[in-house]
């Protein structure tokens, strides 16, 4: 089993030790432009997964021919949005980024199911399937499962609710008590206000799909998923509950309940998208 990570940032670095603590992974790749970052996670990471027993080949550096063969790719690379700078200016710069990383995966990873995380992560799985040409199957994001995990945090008891829509202000609750929504819309800012980034949850979330991707557990998760039809939406990327395999996507579950909050969480989506040109 071999993953890579393009991003080696902090989110990027702390998703792979995750990796290695929890999952049988052979081979273990970091990409990342910033010079030597790379180079020196996978090395520190080598060390890690010997001090846990977990033996794992792990190499980093800036070239994305390391990603080739890779089962999973996780896409963490993007730019944090820093004082003074907008959403759009965000939204393009990340898009941006998006189209380069997307290039070289077509070189590099065809084959390869691809986990985004740089946000705002649907538009940036938009995106990465749009200039990738990948088969919708093998691109997706992760927003949803880290909600829910924030939604259990919150409620300190297992529910069968899930987080879905929009990885943002466009969220809502299924399955439980949707006064919780703007409390799991709103806990992120809590710990960026404190720490300056949040890395520990988008980490462990990454793992949770990744989990449910490389053992092929079939498992329903909330994931950022390009509709083709689905909920009457097309040629946007959204939170839905999605089967997760080893080929990606196994299935999208349409719930006949969350179509109208669904539609107008897209809408929004679609504004943006078109904002930057698609
Ligand atoms: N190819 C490879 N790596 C890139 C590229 C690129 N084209 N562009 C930027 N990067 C790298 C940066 O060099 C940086 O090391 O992406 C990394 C991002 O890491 P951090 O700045 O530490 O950001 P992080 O906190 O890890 O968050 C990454 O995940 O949860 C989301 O909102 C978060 O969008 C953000 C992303």
């Amino acid at each position: 089993m071999k993953v890579g990570f393009i991003g080696a940032g902090r989110v990027g670095s702390t998703a792979a030790y995750t990796l290695i603590n929890n999952l049988e992974i052979d081979e273990i790749v970091l990409v990342d432009i910033l010079g030597d970052l790379a180079e020196g996670e996978a090395l520190d990471l080598l060390h890690a997964s010997y001090a846990l027993d977990k033996p794992a080949e792990i190499r980093g550096g800036t070239s994305y021919s390391l990603a080739e063969g890779c089962e999973l790719v996780v896409v963490t690379a993007g730019v944090a949005r820093k004082p003074g700078m907008s959403r759009m200016d965000l939204l393009r710069q990340n898009a941006e980024i998006m189209r380069k990383v997307a290039e070289e995966l077509k070189q590099h990873c065809g084959g390869s199911v691809v986990l985004v995380v740089t946000n705002p992560v649907d538009i940036m799985t938009y995106v990465l399937w749009r200039e990738t040409g990948f088969p919708r199957e093998k691109v997706i994001g992760m927003g949803g499962a880290l909600d829910t995990s924030r939604l259990r945090s919150i409620l300190r008891r297992p529910t069968r609710g899930l987080v879905l829509g929009e990885h943002g202000d466009g969220m809502f609750i299924y399955g439980e008590d949707r006064r919780f929504e703007e409390g799991v819309r709103s806990v992120a800012m809590e710990v960026i206000k404190r720490k300056g980034a949040t890395i520990f949850g988008p980490a462990a979330s990454i793992y949770r799909m990744a989990k449910a991707i490389l053992t092929d557990s079939q498992e329903i998760l909330p994931s950022s998923v390009v509709l083709e039809g689905e909920y009457g939406l097309r040629d946007v990327a959204i939170g839905v509950p999605a089967k997760l395999g080893r080929s990606g996507i196994i299935e999208i579950i349409e719930i006949d309940e969350i179509r109208e909050e669904l539609s107008r969480s897209a809408l929004v989506l679609l504004e943006r998208l078109r904002e930057i040109g698609y």
